[in-house]
């Protein structure tokens, strides 16, 4: 067995129990995970799972261990996730690793990259910063709302999403005023993995092209991102979902009124208000230069194209600068 754990938890008594639980079935640990998780990192996971015959992986962390695994994965080596965050890796076949020297982060789907087994324990949660809490408790909330009106839409998926709204909305100020409440962490862990399920069985569009292609431009943190550009992708697809935008608004508490579909864009807008994350792009350093070719690239990506509403260049410039 590889340990793949992130740098903030080696010291933790979590990764400690890991590596005396496994005893001699681990063959070695990798820290070596960063944001976006670079090709470099993916490549040096693999030769080191290669040289130490491993056929299993645990992977313990937010998104870009998991990715990391993921990569592992790849070939051929099997994965078990312990998810520290809300980012909702665990339950998705998604794999996204950054080509650092192109500036360019390659999203692919493969069967192969699920992890076996996913441990959700919300007490490897109760040491998370508030501002990871946030960010990353954003981002399920994001595959949620995407997943609620989504092209390829079924029956299942929009009540577990809307479950999901429910738990993140209630649960993450509570985790962010107070990280150790252990009830609240449970809810928000319940919430993030409804939020994956619901992601896994929908086809992502506008919000996580956009913030696919920003991410792997400027580095900026995915949960971070997708905390800033969420209400104003919802603001913008309100006109073309309102039964949708009306179930979100009504899981957030926010009033659902007929002919009101930006009422769950206001809510997620006082959401991220009331969070400790960067409120516009600006604020995470991205430079006002970066907006124009991120739109000419979201443009051509197909995740984007899966939009419920037609997207053109123009519009993503103009979406683009309002986060700004
Ligand atoms: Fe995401």
């Amino acid at each position: 067995m590889l340990f793949i754990c992130t740098p903030s938890l080696t010291t933790s008594t979590h990764a400690q129990r890991i590596r005396e639980g496994l005893g001699q079935r681990l063959v070695g640990e990798f820290n070596d995970v960063l944001p976006h998780v670079p090709r470099e990192a993916v490549d040096a996971a693999r030769a080191l799972a290669a040289e130490k015959n491993a056929d299993a992986a645990v992977a313990m962390g937010g998104g870009s261990a998991i990715g990391v695994g993921k990569g592992v994965a790849l070939g051929g080596v099997a994965l078990v996730a312990i998810p520290t965050t809300y980012a909702g890796s665990e339950m998705t076949p998604v794999v996204g690793i950054t080509d650092r020297a192109a500036g360019r982060k390659r999203v692919q789907r493969d069967p192969a990259a699920l992890p076996r087994l996913a441990i959700y324990d919300p007490e490897v949660t109760l040491n998370l910063p508030a501002p990871v809490t946030a960010a990353t408790g954003m981002n399920a909330l994001a595959h949620c709302v995407e997943a609620c009106y989504s092209r390829d839409v079924n029956p299942v998926t929009p009540p577990v999403a809307l479950e999901g709204i429910r738990r993140i909305t209630r649960s993450l100020p509570l985790c962010v005023a107070a990280g150790d409440d252990l009830e609240a962490r449970e809810n928000l862990l319940t919430g993030a993995y409804l939020a994956a399920f619901s992601i896994a069985n929908a086809t992502m569009a506008l919000h996580h092209g956009v913030c696919h292609v920003l991410g792997g431009r400027t580095g900026v943190a995915h949960g971070v991102l997708n905390a800033i550009m969420l209400p104003h992708v919802m603001r913008f697809n309100a006109d073309a979902v309102p039964d949708a935008m009306g179930a979100i608004a009504g899981a957030m508490d926010a009033g659902a009124r007929t002919r009101d579909a930006d009422a769950a864009a206001r809510a997620t807008f006082a959401l991220l208000d009331s969070l400790p994350v960067p409120k516009r792009l600006r604020d995470t350093g991205i430079r006002a230069e970066v907006l124009e070719p991120v739109a000419r690239e979201a443009a051509a990506s197909p995740t984007v194209q899966a939009n419920p509403k037609p997207v053109s260049e123009s519009d993503l410039l103009e979406l683009l600068r309002a986060a700004w």
